[in-house]
């Protein structure tokens, strides 16, 4: 069965259709799909801004590993730290669609600027660096159903993946066209100031990814490394997910200091959805498993051919694909 076929018939959702529903987490603001969570004039502050000399920004799709990405930068700028320090982390790593320009403009230096924009809506300057990272279809499809389920309104937490997959390849989700993505960013990966990384590489072959990053950064950071080899052994374990997991356990992550927003630019459906959590980091599934390969315990084979049949379709006929050829992907 392909269910993209289905797709021209809403679905339902407990008497309500699903892509309503669905459509309460996304938006458009000036062409670009990004959270309903996000104001627009920061979002359209954020399309706006123009990278200052020696920017670095840290982008990807939702779900691919950005923020593993923020700490492991964190770790390579601030090598002397033995964790992330939590005050001063979200004041270097603003989020760039969801706190405006303004954010990027008066951050900690040095630091990285989080986005998720495809290549032709970046923010550009040959004088700025960006890392790409991006996660193979699959895994990044179950990541992001996780956080809708954990996001949706009023407790509606019992929709399938199935259902949600369904709007995934319809590119009906926050980040838009996975492909569309992706590949905006694999067509650049040539440039001087582009490091276009894997999740899958980044995980399993983390400390030469680290070294690449800390070139990319500067051969200061690089050098540093090297000469220091207790330092990427340091990195890896105050970045690996286990590690980043217990922090969010302990309840040190601060969500609200990392959002920066005032309350009245906070949307009120966020507020409910993060009440209704008690505000409970640990429920939030930002660092859920953080595996490869999570995808066999939900894609069917009938889903499977539907992911095979919409790569095939959409990845372009290019060796994007290729990039996972190490990967056991269906
Ligand atoms: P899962 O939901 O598959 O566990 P992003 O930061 O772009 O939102 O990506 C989130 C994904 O990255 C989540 O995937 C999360 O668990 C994973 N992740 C976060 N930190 C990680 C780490 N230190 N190591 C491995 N994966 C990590």
């Amino acid at each position: 069965m392909l269910l993209v076929q289905s797709l021209n018939t809403p679905l339902r959702f407990q008497g309500t259709t699903l892509a309503a529903i669905m459509a309460k987490l996304h938006k458009d603001v000036e062409g670009l799909v990004t959270s309903l969570y996000f104001p627009d004039d920061h979002v359209r502050s954020a399309l706006a801004y123009e990278p200052q000399m020696n920017d670095l920004f840290i982008v990807s799709y939702p779900k691919c590993g950005n923020t593993w990405l923020q700490f492991i930068v964190y770790g390579i700028l601030f090598p002397e730290s033995s964790s992330i320090d939590m005050k001063d982390f979200p004041l270097r790593m603003p989020f760039l669609e969801m706190l405006g320009a303004d954010a990027a403009l008066n951050m900690r230096r040095p630091g990285a600027i989080k986005d998720h924009f495809p290549f032709h809506r970046q923010p550009y300057s040959n004088h700025a660096k960006y890392i790409y990272i991006a996660r193979n279809p699959y895994d990044c499809c179950v990541s992001l159903y996780y956080i809708y389920k954990w996001l949706l309104p009023d407790g509606k937490h019992d929709f399938t993946f199935g259902s949600f997959l369904e709007m995934f390849l319809l590119g009906e989700v926050d980040g838009g066209d996975y492909f569309c993505h992706v590949r905006s960013w694999y067509k650049e990966r040539g440039r001087h100031n582009v490091l276009f990384i894997t999740y899958e590489d980044l995980k399993k072959n983390t400390g030469n990814c680290i070294l690449r990053i800390a070139e990319f950064l500067g051969c200061e950071y690089a050098g540093r490394l090297k000469e220091d080899k207790a330092l990427l052994g340091r990195i890896i374990e105050m970045t690996s997910i286990s590690n980043v997991q217990a922090v969010f356990g302990k309840g040190l992550f601060p969500v609200q200091t990392y959002l920066n927003l005032p309350p009245e630019k906070f949307p009120e459906h966020m507020y409910r959805t993060w009440e209704r959590q008690n505000y409970n980091p640990t429920k939030l599934s930002f660092f859920r498993k953080g595996v490869v390969g999570d995808w066999r315990n939900h894609f069917s084979s009938d889903q499977c051919n539907s992911m095979r049949n919409w790569i095939a379709k959409k990845s372009g006929g290019e060796e994007l694909m290729l990039v996972w050829k190490d990967v056991d992907l269906p």
